[in-house]
């Protein structure tokens, strides 16, 4: 059984959470509010940031990109060793062109550049909260798209997906985040343009 830290109670945070439990994981969810933590999914551990440890072998980074280098900071060496997934879209809300920090490709290789000891895994980024939620997306079961390096990280994260009933697609090497940030700064267009619906988006099918 897998044990999986969830930095963020938010929408993406707590869908993942339930996504998790659902796995039959153990679920620890690390966020500034205990509360808010606690009550992320039904069967998690709440724990609040910069103070609990974290106890996952995967830790899911659920926070907006901005976010990432305080939680990599509070965190450094307890990330070495683990599986760390990078579900960010990186997009100035003000423009919606990606921001990334100077020189970086992609979130999901920066943040593999600051963390050499980890795995590093893009998961989530592609679909909407809502249908992580339901784990449905028109009809279907959702599809979460996968990009890593490491062959068995981006396994565990996959086995995970799929045990709570979702299903996942390989997208290949890390540098492919490249194109799946594109391609959830897209969708995320498309719903603020109001001609997707927050509760779809785009839909791999299987
Ligand atoms: N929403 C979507 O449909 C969607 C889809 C794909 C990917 N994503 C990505 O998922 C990530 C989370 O998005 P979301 O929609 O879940 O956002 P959200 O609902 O606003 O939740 C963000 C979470 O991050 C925490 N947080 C914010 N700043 C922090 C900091 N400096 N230190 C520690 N914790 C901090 C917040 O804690 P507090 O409650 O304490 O503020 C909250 O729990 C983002 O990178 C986003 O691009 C979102």
């Amino acid at each position: 059984m897998s044990n999986i830290t969830i930095f963020g109670a938010g929408n993406i945070g707590s869908a993942v959470a339930d996504i998790a439990v659902k796995s039959g994981a153990t679920v620890q969810v690390i966020d500034r509010n205990a509360d808010k933590a606690a009550a992320a999914a039904d069967g998690v551990t709440g724990a609040i940031f910069g103070e609990a440890a974290i106890t996952g072998d995967i830790v899911v980074l659920a926070l907006p990109f901005p976010a990432y280098d305080e939680a990599i900071a509070a965190y450094a060496d307890q990330f070495a060793g683990k599986t760390v997934v990078d579900v960010s879209n990186p997009i100035d809300f003000s423009t919606f062109d990606l921001a990334l920090p100077e020189g970086a490709k992609s979130a999901a290789e920066y943040v593999a550049a600051k963390l050499p000891q980890s795995h590093v895994v893009k998961a989530f980024n592609t679909t909407f909260a809502a249908t992580l939620a339901t784990g449905e997306n028109d009809g279907a079961p959702t599809v979460v798209q996968l990009a890593a390096d490491d062959e068995a990280a981006k396994k565990s994260v996959a086995a995970f997906i799929e045990a709570a009933g979702l299903k996942t697609v390989d997208a290949g090497a890390l540098k492919r985040a490249q194109y799946l940030e594109g391609y959830g700064a897209l969708q995320i267009i498309l719903g603020v343009t109001n001609q997707t619906p927050w509760t779809a988006g785009f839909k791999v099918v299987k």
